[in-house]
């Protein structure tokens, strides 16, 4: 097992967000959490990250068989666990190559890694791109492009993406998806995958490009279903979540 998340209760600003959440995610596997807004999604991406305003009440957090509920975020990302925000911040004074020198482990007074350039390259930055600020001034897709590029700097074992699809037009979320399934490791086959991820998708257009495992819909801070993800997307679609949760169709 990749991740284990056990009967997981978390407050933030005093409230009670996330309530008796169990999620297993083995190596190899992509799951896909759907859910209306303000269910909660991004506050389970950001207590798994370990974010400090995300008080867990009660459950645990396990990673690659180590209990990681107290760890600091630092801690979190050196065991391999890897983010891609759905509103990352800006930050000035720090550029774009700077940052994927540091996440890459490389020296910052030396040129960006040919690696990172032709990766870079592929996600369609060039050199003055890699020069500005960190977000400052993207554009959306540029944004989730930025991200995309930081992950493949780290290559985390476990990534968590918080909407890749949204706000990204139909060409660049299938250089996205591409991305995504080379850090997924889909190019393997199934048995000889290591690494796993949990994406969230409104829509799901994404899983058009990234095959996905297996889907949990997320309502009021609850797991509400788990199934196959294109059964469950299909009667999101008919139904909406209400009508999908209530078919009793999923396991
Ligand atoms: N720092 C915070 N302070 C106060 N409330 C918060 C905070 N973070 C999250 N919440 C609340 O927790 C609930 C869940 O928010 P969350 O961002 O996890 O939803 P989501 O499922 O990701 O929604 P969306 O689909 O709109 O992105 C919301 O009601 C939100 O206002
Ligand atoms: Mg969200």
């Amino acid at each position: 097992m990749l991740l284990e998340i056990k009967d997981l209760a978390v407050e933030v600003e005093g409230k009670l967000v996330l309530k008796d959440i169990d999620l297993s995610i083995k190596e190899g596997e992509t799951h896909v959490l759907l859910g209306p807004n303000g269910a909660g999604k991004s506050t389970l991406f950001l207590t798994i990250l370990g974010f400090p305003n995300y008080k867990v009440l009660n459950g645990s957090i396990i990673f690659k068989g180590e209990d990681i509920t107290n760890l600091s975020t630092t801690e979190r990302v050196k065991r391999g666990i890897g983010v891609s925000f759905q509103n990352p911040p800006a930050i000035r004074g720090v550029s774009v190559q700077n940052l994927l020198k540091f996440e890459s482990g490389q020296d910052v007074e030396k040129p960006l890694n040919n690696r990172m350039v032709d990766l870079s390259e592929k996600l369609k930055f060039n050199n003055e791109f890699l020069n500005r600020d960190v977000n400052l001034g993207f554009s959306g897709g540029e944004v989730k492009r930025s991200e995309i590029l930081q992950l493949l700097a780290q290559m985390p074992e476990f990534i968590m993406f918080d909407e890749p699809d949204s706000g990204v037009d139909i060409e660049n979320v299938e250089l996205l998806a591409g991305q995504l399934n080379d850090l997924l490791d889909k190019d393997k086959k199934p048995a000889k995958r290591k690494k796993g991820g949990l994406l969230i998708t409104h829509l799901g257009y994404i899983l058009n490009f990234v095959h996905a495992d297996k889907a949990h819909i997320l309502m009021d801070g609850e797991i509400a279903c788990s199934g196959d993800p294109n059964e469950i997307l299909e009667d999101v679609r008919k139904e909406g979540f209400k009508g999908c949760v209530e078919c009793a169709k999923c396991s």
